[in-house]
């Protein structure tokens, strides 16, 4: 006989397990009507507040993975990379893993997402390029990956639709918040994907879904555990997000900054971070361990093969490859700009991730509600990173606005949010690194 969705809510209410079959009842009753909405939130919050098992964890990922079509990129020619990180301020690592592991004869296929909250989302960053396109055919995104050897695109509406369904229920009834319930939304989104090697960068800190490194250890761990458990090869780094990883926040400096960076040999902690991620990706496809492919990944960044391959893919998706030669004159740039100079001198203790990503987001770069417009052209350039000695007046950033009070406004909040003292010790950006050779 079939459970009824209320006994199985109720074992999960008192601390039980659920069963694959059950799961997969409750779900499919979400997607075809026969499970209420009511009902879901309620198995999901006794799902966050007693835990889900590893086993819960591995079903859901199965169930969610299977309610769509998977990406067969068995056509490729090259080794196939995925690359996903859980999201933060400044983090453009897409814009350069991308276009690097092509270079080194990878192929990635990427389903990138827009901004979420205070942090940042590639297909907004990728749309601030005139004539771009995100929304690709899967024929037309399989066609550019064999050409280029990296293509970034918006999932489509066949990959992953349960899990669309129960996101959208999350947010909206405080349920995002539980480690199984995340790694089995990113990686049956990353299975459903289709590529054979997985590299995750779970972020930690005040800019970050995790808080802590505890906690974005747990989740690096589960996620590499559902990838290696569905057969691909998987690997996850935590990395530090107390304070934005690159120096341009905004949809069209951070495209910028992508550009300027790949023009020139590798530097700073964006660029570290790249290269890791870049390393996890190449070294998991051939079977090796990340320090063996590292001189490879630099030569090919530092010969401009990477930005080469970056101007490619955007020329491929209908972009305009001169932003790869001018990125400054070709990308748009609100008006007015105001430069905040730093009140006393000393060394920079702080640059809160989430603070300075709200602050974007309130000069239009990120959305208040899902479906409002980004504006490409605003935004902040940071000048500053934790452990930086300056003195007075040094510059602090530079905020580009639409309007003079929105800039005016926008520069006295950075002013206040950087903090300048005594001395500190940065902590690393790559914190921990799990699974892979
Ligand atoms: N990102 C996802 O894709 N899913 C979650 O549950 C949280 C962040």
């Amino acid at each position: 006989m079939r459970p009824r969705p209320a006994a199985l809510i109720a074992r999960k209410r008192d601390g039980g397990a659920l069963t694959d079959d059950e799961l997969g009842l409750l779900v499919g009753g979400y997607l075809d009507g026969s499970v209420s909405e009511g009902q879901m939130a309620a198995l999901l919050m006794a799902g966050v507040l007693n835990g889900f098992t590893r086993a819960e964890a591995l079903a859901l990922t199965r169930i969610l993975t299977a309610s769509g079509q998977v990406l067969d990129l068995s056509g490729l020619a090259g080794p196939t990379i995925d690359k996903h990180s859980t999201g933060g301020v400044g983090d453009g690592t897409t814009l350069l893993v991308a276009p690097l592991l092509a270079a080194c004869g990878a192929q990635v296929v990427k389903l990138s997402g827009r901004g979420l909250g205070h942090s940042g989302g590639t297909l907004d960053k990728l749309e601030a390029i005139p004539g771009l396109r995100v929304g690709l055919a899967e024929e037309e995104i399989l066609d550019i990956a064999a050409d280029v050897g990296c293509v970034v695109a918006a999932q489509t509406d066949r990959l992953v639709p349960a899990d669309r369904a129960l996101y959208a229920l999350r947010d909206v009834t405080a349920t995002v918040e539980s480690v199984a319930l995340i790694a089995s939304s990113v990686m049956s989104k990353k299975l459903a994907a289709g590529a054979s090697t997985i590299v995750l960068d779970v972020k930690a800190g005040d800019g970050a879904f995790m808080p802590d490194d505890a906690a974005a250890t747990e989740l690096a761990e589960l996620c590499v555990a559902i990838g290696e458990g569905a057969g691909r090869r998987t690997s996850a780094l935590v990395t530090g997000m107390d304070e934005p990883l690159g120096r341009g926040i905004g949809n069209a400096l951070e495209v910028v900054e992508a550009v300027e960076l790949l023009s020139a040999p590798p530097r700073g902690r964006l660029a570290e971070v790249a290269l890791a991620l870049a390393a996890e990706g190449l070294a998991g496809a051939r079977g090796l361990a990340p320090a063996e492919v590292e001189a490879e990944l630099r030569e090919a960044w530092g010969r401009g093969a990477a930005l080469e391959r970056l101007a490619a893919m955007i020329a491929a998706q209908g972009g305009d490859p001169a932003v790869c030669d001018d990125p400054r004159g070709v990308l748009p740039a609100a008006p007015v700009r105001a430069t905040v100079p730093a009140a006393e001198g000393g060394v920079v203790r702080r640059v809160p991730a989430r603070a300075v990503g709200e602050l974007t987001v309130a000069l239009g770069a990120g959305r208040a509600r899902k479906d409002d417009a980004v504006d490409p052209a605003v935004g902040v350039w940071l000048g500053v990173e934790v452990g930086d000695e300056i003195a007075a007046g040094d510059p602090l950033g530079e905020v580009l606005a639409r309007t003079g009070a929105q800039a005016e406004e926008a520069a006295a909040r950075l002013a206040a949010l950087v903090e300048v003292g005594g001395p500190v010790s940065p902590a690393p950006t790559l914190r921990a690194r799990l699974g892979g050779a």
